[in-house]
């Protein structure tokens, strides 16, 4: 076998090499790829094999109801087309839309599509099956990416790291437009609801466990915090005198209505503490930096990671993983020559955050928070800083 996909070859090489999709893609492989708030969507989803999907996430999402429009799409594509060929890793693959795209431009790119969120991998699965077996989509948090990685390595009876490299890991984070839009995921402050708001809805404490069991000062540090909410101490104390609260709609009404009659601020005025309490409720800050770290110690040389976030928490995990990386840890001062021995893993392919152009947010709401960082592998026989 002599096929090695190589991060540094030539994109306009877009064969995938005949023997190297082989090896990488064995005939022992079955592949199995199968806005804000608006109206409910139903439908049937299916899991693929092996896999057991909790009945709830079978009336939830197929590929054609699962509306999501991928955030900074051009940009993301943009950073992938220097890549040479091997395997992505969209670690939040949700509807399969960034991982479509990502597939259609590049004939020599395999994809290991990620989520924890049952409803997202069966639409993901049937949207990205044309596909074929260069594209899988698993059932796993972000934090289990490695695991996920030597797992694909396995199947696909490729250990080597040279022969199939990691050339690129996506991370489009926090919650798909799907997610928002059906009522009885809990996610949505616009639509009555169950208080869930779980991306796994086999998994962990409801928002309604959080809500009814937190002491007043705990959920008031939560709102401040995940939800920068300037009146958290308020809302927490209106949200513990209405206990228990079970619906989306009815704590929605709480929070609005421990606000000050005067305060006029940007959005609805539960947003932040629903975005406060999904942050609590699915750990999502908790998993972030070990996922960002393993995605960047995976990557080929030349391999990029690209993350998306959404809200400030997130993009200072981000920034600051990226930093690390950048500087491998240096702990020299600043504007000496670095004596500790540091070698950086990345260099960064952005300075700062990038934001959507104006066209994009105007057309989707959600990209206007977005906030693209993205960072490229280097060679590990790279000279220490100096
Ligand atoms: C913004 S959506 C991704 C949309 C996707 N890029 C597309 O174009 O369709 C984020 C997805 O990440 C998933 N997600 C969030 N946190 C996760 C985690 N820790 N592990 C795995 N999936 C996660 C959510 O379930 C959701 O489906």
């Amino acid at each position: 076998m002599s096929a090695v996909l190589s991060p540094s070859r030539p994109v306009t090489d877009l064969g995938f090499p005949p023997d190297a999709a082989k090896l990488a893609f064995g005939s022992s492989l079955s592949a199995n790829a199968g806005g804000d708030d608006s109206a409910p969507r139903a439908g049937a989803a299916s899991g693929g094999p092996g896999e057991s999907v909790p009945a709830g996430a079978r009336a939830g999402a197929s590929a054609g109801r699962f509306a999501h429009e991928p955030v900074m799409l051009t940009e993301v594509l943009a950073l992938f087309a220097p890549l040479g060929g091997g395997l992505v890793i969209d670690a939040t693959v949700g509807g399969g839309g960034h991982a479509q795209a990502i597939l259609e431009r590049r004939s020599d790119l395999c994809l290991l599509g990620l989520d924890r969120d049952p409803e997202a991998v069966a639409a993901a699965r049937e949207r990205l099956a044309r596909f074929g077996e260069r594209a899988r989509v698993e059932r796993a948090r972000f934090d289990r990416l490695s695991d996920a990685l030597a797992a694909e390595r396995a199947r696909r009876g490729v250990a080597d790291r040279a022969v199939f490299p990691l050339v690129a890991v996506l991370f489009d984070l926090g919650v798909s437009s799907h997610q928002l839009d059906v009522a009885e995921r809990g996610f949505s402050y616009r639509h009555g609801g169950p208080l869930d708001m779980r991306m796994d809805p086999e998994v962990g404490p409801s928002a309604a466990d959080v809500v009814n069991g937190w002491g007043e000062a705990r959920l008031a540090a939560l709102f401040a915090e995940h939800g920068e909410e300037r009146f958290a101490r308020r809302i927490a104390r209106a949200v513990v005198a209405a206990r228990p609260l079970f619906r989306t709609d009815v704590l929605a009404e709480v929070v609005a209505g421990a606000l000050p009659a005067a305060v006029r601020r940007r959005g609805h005025p539960a947003r932040r503490v629903f975005q406060a309490l999904r942050v609590a409720v699915n750990e999502e800050l908790e998993q972030l930096p070990g996922a960002i770290d393993d995605a960047i110690a995976a990557l080929a040389p030349g391999g990029r990671c690209v993350v998306l976030a959404y809200h400030s928490g997130e993009d200072r995990i981000v920034k600051e993983r990226f930093r690390q990386a950048a500087t491998g840890g240096c702990v020299c001062p600043p504007g000496l020559p670095c004596g500790c021995g540091a070698r950086p893993l990345v260099r960064l392919l952005t300075r700062s955050s990038r934001q959507a152009n104006s066209e994009e947010k105007a057309a989707n709401p959600r990209a206007d928070a977005a906030r693209l960082r993205a960072v490229e592998r280097l060679d590990e026989t790279e000279e220490p800083l100096s």
